[in-house]
């Protein structure tokens, strides 16, 4: 995530950055920084904390510049403090740079660097891109060539804006990975992550795509490859309002951050995977990964739908880790005084990182001197900071009250573990490549469930007026019938209840009639046969039925009322395909209920009163 900001023009660029900033904090607020060119030399101005904290930092300084760049970060390497906040500049301070994105190869770079003499102060990935840049700089090339060779060593992804006070007519922007866009105006320019940070200035928008190197004047605009091929860019006239823009044109935020998830989940997995190796990296728990591997069991303790997810990670760790697992809310974990052993890793999931009751447990459990792990959303929040080690799931912002993305996010996460620790004890590299390159394809697989989007809505109309639902699954999918039922409790209001399929018939199948919409996650896999059964059961007392099936399954639709057919994939992993659709269901229910589905009454993002 983070947010990016740039201009240059006649105009002091100071309040039209933090303005702009302002607007991108939602993209991540662990700390802020500008960076401007002042009589000729490069200045720059960053702190921990909100944009509001550099605001304040700026008043005082009292600084002008028609030329200059601010960043706000989400943390991804290295904690939020100022040194690591953007921008990060070069030795002499001659040259500053903001990123957004993940440079995977950094280690190997800043080693190359290092061995030149290069100083690093932070511990960031992006602070290789500046001493990069400087080295071609100082082999006599321009800061443009400079910037698009410093490229052609990078792996990872990036936007990218750098100022050079040695030319300080222009801003050189660079895309891959990471959204930029370029405002056009009057005798100024300008740049940002999204168009939200610039839109209060122009409407008129070009948006930059991946390999793509902007330079940009206050009163000329051109665009080539990191090759130097030029490119003829589009002016696009932007017609949304300042709102529509924050949800990237969606209705909701939920509904942003369902579709985001191809992306979201890409961000959970990059640089992670050893896909020839079968094998894992995750650089959070290398301390720990011994110990993790050889503990006698494993606590997850979480609440809400990240409990869900640890009940899915229940499944994972124990059919390939072999670890007895258990799951346990962290309200009723914290207040049993529960028993902890010595060998025992405990898990604490929490996207946003502050939830009371999992921060509690957490404090308890440590002080009871267990191994504790977190997995998190939020960089640099309470558990993320009081475990001993963990994982971060790289989601990005979640805003919607319902949870979405996050709840994925965290099911790939463990996935990642469960490889990890497998491929340390008995699973081989065959079948540990398997499950990375069945991981590798998830992202395409949401991407085409998302399509489904209008089809499922449809669905919805036909089931808006219900006052109760059942969602059923079996085996992995039993935690996926929770949530499905949570996501439409939270939002829609309606009585949702969710079970483990075979369960129904020791006390739900007595509510059984034409007003209970019955919804079956029915993939085909070792259960398929017993839901069906399922199925039947429901069908021959009136119940309307809605299955999540196998796009190859055909047979589904003579016995369902609807079906909404979705790829396949490892049984693992099929959970984070087949939450997709109920997310979806949930949503549109909710918005023909006409209901507020970004804030639902009585609820919190972040629940931090025990
Ligand atoms: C609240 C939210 C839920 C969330 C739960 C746990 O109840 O409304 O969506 O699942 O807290 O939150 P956490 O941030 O710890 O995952």
């Amino acid at each position: 995530m983070c947010g990016i900001v740039g201009y240059i023009g006649e105009r002091n660029c100071i309040p039209i950055l933090i303005n702009g900033l302002k607007r991108l904090e939602y993209r991540g607020y662990d700390s802020a920084g500008i960076g401007i060119v002042d009589d000729d030399s490069c200045l720059i101005v960053k702190n921990k904390g909100k944009v509001s904290l550099l605001e304040d930092k700026l008043e005082s300084l009292d600084l002008k510049s028609s030329i200059g760049l601010g960043h706000t970060r989400w943390a991804t390497h290295g904690i939020p403090n100022e040194i690591n906040a953007h921008p990060h500049s070069n030795e002499d301070n001659s040259i500053f740079l903001i990123h957004n994105g993940i440079i995977e190869n950094y280690q190997v770079l800043k080693k190359g660097l290092m061995g030149f003499g290069y100083k690093f102060l932070s511990e960031t990935d992006s602070e290789v891109l500046v001493h990069l840049i400087d080295s071609f700089t100082k082999r006599g090339h321009n800061l443009t060539k400079s910037v698009q060779l410093a490229l052609h060593e990078v792996e990872g992804t990036y936007g990218l804006a750098v100022i050079s006070s040695k030319e300080p007519d222009k801003i050189i922007a660079a895309r891959k990975g990471s959204p930029l866009v370029v405002g056009i105006g009057e005798n100024e320019n300008f740049l940002a992550s999204d168009v939200s940070a610039i839109i209060a200035h122009t409407k008129q928008i070009i948006y930059l795509e991946d390999g793509e190197i902007a330079v940009i004047k206050k009163d000329e605009f051109t665009a080539k490859t990191i090759y130097d091929n030029a490119i003829e860019k589009e002016v696009h006239e932007i017609s949304m309002t300042l709102e529509e823009i924050d949800r990237g044109g969606y209705a909701h935020f939920m509904l942003k951050e369902i579709m985001e998830q191809p992306e979201s989940l890409r961000n959970s997995i990059r640089g992670r995977i050893i896909q020839s190796e079968g094998d894992v990296v995750l650089g959070g728990l290398t301390d720990v990964v011994e110990k993790l591997a050889n503990s006698k069991r494993i606590i997850i303790t979480a609440c809400g739908t990240s409990w869900h997810a640890g009940l899915v990670g229940e499944y994972m760790l124990e059919q390939f880790c072999r670890i007895p697992t258990e799951v346990e809310y962290a309200s009723e974990f914290r207040y049993r005084n529960p028993i902890i052993e010595k060998d025992d890793a405990i898990f604490f999931i929490s996207q946003s990182g502050e939830t009371a009751d999992t921060l509690a447990a957490l404090r308890e459990a440590k002080m009871k001197g267990a191994l504790v792990l977190g997995i998190c959303n939020a960089v640099g929040s309470s558990i993320a900071r009081e475990t001993n080690a963990g994982v971060y799931t790289h989601a990005g912002p979640e805003i919607g009250v319902a949870s979405t993305k996050a709840f994925t996010s965290q099911l790939t996460v463990f996935a990642l573990i469960a490889l990890l620790i497998a491929r340390r004890k008995s699973l081989s590299r065959v079948d540990g490549k398997q499950i990375a390159d069945e991981l590798l394809l998830i992202p395409d697989k949401v991407e085409k469930i998302l399509l489904l989007n209008d089809e499922i809505e449809k669905i919805a109309e036909e089931f808006k007026d219900a006052t109760n639902f059942l969602y059923l699954g079996r085996g992995y999918n039993f935690p996926v019938a929770l949530e499905g039922a949570l996501k439409l409790k939270e939002i829609s209001y309606i009585h949702a209840e969710g079970y483990p399929a075979a369960e129904m018939k020791h006390g739900p199948i007595a509510l059984i009639d034409e007003n209970m919409p019955v919804v079956f996650i029915a993939p085909k896999d070792s259960t398929y046969e017993k839901i069906l059964s399922n199925i039947q059961e429901v069908k021959a007392r009136g119940g309307r039925t809605i299955a999540i099936a196998s796009e190859d399954d055909n047979d589904i639709d003579q016995l369902v009322d609807y079906s909404i057919k979705i790829p396949n994939t490892i049984r693992m992993l099929m959970p984070i395909l087949t939450v997709i659709p109920l997310q979806l269901l949930a949503y549109h229910i909710a918005v023909k209920k006409g209901l507020d589905v970004d804030q639902p009454r009585n609820l919190a993002k972040s629940v931090t009163v025990e």
